[in-house]
C-alpha cells in the first residue's frame, strides 16, 4: 500500500502532478486512485472528461483505465451516507434560529465534513486493499493542512471534550427542555460522531507512517510560491509527516532564449538554486513549463516522464525522521525537524499530557507519552533545523514534598 500526497500553493499544478504520477503508477501495473480533496475539483477537467461522467457517479471512484480511477467526492452523497444525523441536528439547531430550512441546510455542512468523509474512504480502502495506490490531490496549502490535523483535532475532541459534553447534556436535558427553546442535542447525535470517530480509527497512524505515506511539495521557480513552500513544508512535519520530493514545475525550457524572458530565466535559475538550499537533502524534481497547458492523459503521461524518468514514481525518495523523542541525561528531548522557522514566531506550552506547539497563527496538539507528560517544566530551543523541547524534572508522584 502506498499513499501520496501532492500539496503546495494554489495554481502550481499539483493535480496535473497529482495526476501524471497516477498514470505512472496505473501503468505499471498498480490499482491506483486519483481522489481529489479539493471542494474545486478540477480532476475531471484536467483528464478533459466530460464533466457529467463523474456527476453521474455521485462522487464514487470513476473507472479511466485497466489500472486507474478518479474520485471527487459528492458531499450531498457524503452527508446521506455518513452525517445524516449531525446534520439534521445543525439544520434544527439552525431553523430554529430563525433560517428556512433551504438554507439550514445548506449552512448546516460544517467546515471538515468532507474533509472528514475522506479520510473515512482512505481508512476503507487501507483496511480492505481496494486498491495499492491512492494519489491525493490536495487542495491550496491552509486547506489541505486543516486536512492533515483532523485526525489530531478529532482525537483530542473525543478525549477532552465528546464524553464530558454527553455527560453534560445528559444531565441537565430535563431541566435545560423546560427552560430554553434551542434543541439539545439528542444520544443519536452523541452515536454517530462516536460511530465516525470508530470508522476513522488508524488513519493517523497511516497517514504518519513513512512506509506507507510521504508528501510531495510541488512548487514554482518564484519567490511568494517558494516561501509557501517553505511554510508548508514546516507544518508537514509538524504533522510528522514524511516529505519525500519537491517538484519544481513550470521552468521556462532551455531553448527559451528570446530577450523577453531573459529576467524571467535568471531569476528563475536562481530561485532553483535557493530551493536546493533551502530542502536539501530532499530531492528536487525540476520540469518544464510546456508549450501549452497541460491538458489530457498524453499532456500528462508527457509530464510524469519529465518528473520522474525512468525512476518508480511509488518509491520513497527520501525517508527522515520529522519527530525524534530522546531521554539524554535524565531528561527527555522532543526534536522536532522545522526549518525556516524564527524564534519569534513560536510558542510552547504544556498542559497536562499535551504540549501546544504555536507556529505563526497555526495551533497543534501534541499528544506526549505518559513518562514525559509526568515532567514538570518545558523550554525550547532552535537547534539549527531543529526546534529542540526539553522537558524537565521528572514527576513520576514519588516526590518527597
Ligand atoms: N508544466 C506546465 N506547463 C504548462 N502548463 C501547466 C504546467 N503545469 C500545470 N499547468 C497548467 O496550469 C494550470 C493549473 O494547474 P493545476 O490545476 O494542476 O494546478 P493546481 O495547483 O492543482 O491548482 P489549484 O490550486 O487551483 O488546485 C492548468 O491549466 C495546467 O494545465
Ligand atoms: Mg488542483
Amino acid at each position: 500500500m502506498r499513499i501520496i500526497f501532492f500539496a503546495g500553493k494554489g495554481g502550481v499544478g499539483k493535480t496535473c502532478v497529482a495526476s501524471a504520477t497516477g498514470i505512472k503508477s496505473s501503468e505499471a501495473g498498480h490499482r491506483t486512485v486519483i481522489m481529489s480533496l479539493d471542494v474545486a475539483h478540477s480532476l475531471s477537467d484536467i483528464f478533459n472528461l466530460d464533466r457529467n461522467l463523474l456527476d453521474q457517479n455521485k462522487g464514487k471512484p470513476v473507472k479511466l483505465g485497466e489500472n486507474l480511477w478518479i474520485q471527487e467526492l459528492d458531499i450531498q452523497e457524503e452527508i446521506e451516507k455518513n452525517w445524516a444525523k449531525i446534520h439534521s441536528y445543525i439544520s434544527t439547531l439552525l431553523n430554529t434560529a430563525g433560517l428556512d430550512d433551504i438554507l439550514a441546510g445548506e449552512l448546516a455542512i460544517l467546515p471538515g465534513m468532507e474533509e472528514v468523509s475522506m479520510l473515512l474512504y482512505i481508512n476503507r480502502y487501507v483496511i480492505e486493499k481496494t486498491f495499492d495506490v491512492i494519489i491525493l490531490d490536495c487542495a491550496p496549502t491552509g486547506e489541505s493542512l486543516r486536512f492533515i490535523s483532523i485526525p489530531t483535532t478529532l482525537e483530542w475532541y473525543m478525549k477532552k471534550i465528546f464524553r464530558i459534553q454527553r455527560t453534560i447534556i445528559k444531565y441537565v436535558r430535563p431541566v435545560a427542555e423546560r427552560i430554553y427553546d434551542v434543541p439539545l442535542p439528542g444520544d443519536d447525535y452523541f452515536a454517530a460522531i462516536e460511530n465516525l470517530f470508530d470508522r476513522l480509527k488508524g488513519v493517523d497512524a497511516i497517514l504518519v507512517d513513512p512506509k506507507i505515506t510521504t508528501v510531495r511539495l510541488v512548487t514554482n521557480p518564484e519567490k511568494i510560491v517558494l516561501k509557501e513552500t517553505q511554510r508548508a513544508f514546516m507544518y508537514f512535519c509538524l504533522y510528522n509527516m514524511n516529505i519525500d520530493a519537491i517538484i519544481i514545475n513550470r521552468i521556462l525550457p532551455d531553448e527559451v532564449n528570446d530577450a523577453y524572458f531573459k529576467d524571467w530565466i535568471c531569476n528563475q535559475k536562481q530561485y532553483i538554486d535557493k530551493a536546493k538550499d533551502y530542502f536539501s537533502p530532499i530531492p528536487i524534481f525540476p520540469v518544464n513549463l510546456f508549450k501549452g497547458e497541460v491538458l489530457g492523459y498524453n499532456d500528462l503521461k508527457e509530464l510524469a516522464d519529465q518528473i520522474y524518468g525512468n525512476r518508480n514514481p511509488l518509491d520513497r525518495f527520501f525517508e527522515g525522521k520529522p519527530y525524534n523523542l530522546t531521554k539524554q541525561n535524565g531528561e527527555y528531548q522532543l526534536m522536532i525537524n522545522l526549518p525556516f522557522l524564527e524564534k519569534k514566531d513560536i510558542e510552547i506550552s504544556k498542559l497536562s499530557d499535551e504540549l501546544i506547539v504555536r507556529i505563526a497563527g497555526f495551533k497543534r496538539h501534541i499528544l506526549l507519552p505518559r513518562q514525559v507528560a509526568a515532567t514538570k517544566s518545558v523550554k525550547a530551543t532552535l537547534e539549527g533545523r531543529e526546534l529542540c523541547i526539553h522537558f524537565k524534572g521528572e514527576d513520576h508522584g514519588k516526590r518527597k514534598e
